[in-house]
């Protein structure tokens, strides 16, 4: 049976689907089958995230109006054949989808699959209401800062009203130069507002935009670490920190300090 996760945060452009896709890869190269499932009908972007645009031919609607068989809809990724996609793409809103003909696609990917990521719409109406209500468990995506954590907050107190036993928080674009200098909220502040598990830290990196399914796993890039810790806390339920301050520390630090905040 499959760990449905669903990746969640209230407010926008935080980074869920950047998480989902990243969180996917990794999962995947570590030999688990992993499906992702794109909710944000309407405005889904995963498949271009994953570079799989031009590869989706059926979507869940599809799956839903018998149009395909499951099978068919479902994208494998080129570098790991693990990893597959249901996209939502072209899906026109104004249909109306029910929750149990959704529900009924995930049962039947249950068997197949180890890990189920749901990559959420922002807000908290029938989107939200819609992809929560599939899983059980939740990792709600913050960035550190203010108008984030209040969007989070309010989400995860929704939350206890559905059926999710485990709740995660994921700090994304955390800035080391900020959190070193107490500009910035660190992970413990965030932590103990939130009142959930910590599951990882994501730095603020470009890299995490190029980024494809070939690069993912070299270490040398600091966003690849985050990631990499970030998996293994999911799978194994630990609680490894990412230290996004490490290369800000000392003499050396200061000055890669000063330099970033000159450009
Ligand atoms: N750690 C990061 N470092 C730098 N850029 C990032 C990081 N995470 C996400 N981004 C960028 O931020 C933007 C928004 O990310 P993303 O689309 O994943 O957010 P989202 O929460 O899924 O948005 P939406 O609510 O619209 O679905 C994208 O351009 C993405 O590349
Ligand atoms: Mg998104």
């Amino acid at each position: 049976m499959a760990r449905v996760i669903v990746v969640t945060s209230g407010k926008g452009g935080v980074g869920k689907t950047t998480i989902t896709a990243n969180l996917g890869l990794h999962l995947a190269s570590k030999n688990y089958r992993v499906c992702l499932i794109d909710m944000d009908i309407g405005l889904n972007n995963l498949d271009v995230v994953l570079n799989m645009e031009d590869k989706v031919i059926y979507n869940m609607l599809d799956v839903i109006e018998h149009k395909c068989r499951l099978k068919e809809a479902l994208v494998q990724d080129g570098t790991y054949p693990l990893l597959f996609l249901l996209s939502s793409g072209g899906l026109n809103q104004n249909l109306t989808i029910t929750l149990s003909q959704i529900k009924s696609v995930i049962n039947e990917l249950h068997f197949n699959f180890d890990y189920i990521l749901i990559d959420c719409p922002a807000g908290i109406d029938a989107g939200f209401k819609r992809a929560v209500s599939c899983a059980e468990e939740a990792l709600v995506v913050t960035t550190p800062h203010l108008s984030s954590l209040r969007d989070a907050d309010k989400v995860i107190t929704i939350l206890t009203s559905y059926n999710i036993t485990s709740k995660r928080f994921v700090i994304n674009r955390a800035r080391g130069d900020l959190i070193q200098d107490k500009l910035m909220f660190d992970v413990h502040d965030i932590g103990k507002t939130l009142g959930i598990e910590f599951g990882g830290v994501v730095p603020e990196d470009d890299r995490v935009i190029t980024n494809t399914s070939q690069t993912i796993n070299n270490q040398k890039f600091a966003v690849n670490r985050a990631f990499e810790i970030l998996t293994n806390n999911i799978i194994t339920g630990e609680k490894k920190l990412f230290d996004c301050t490490y290369k800000y520390r000392g003499f050396l630090g200061s000055i890669k300090k000063f330099l970033k905040r000159s450009v």
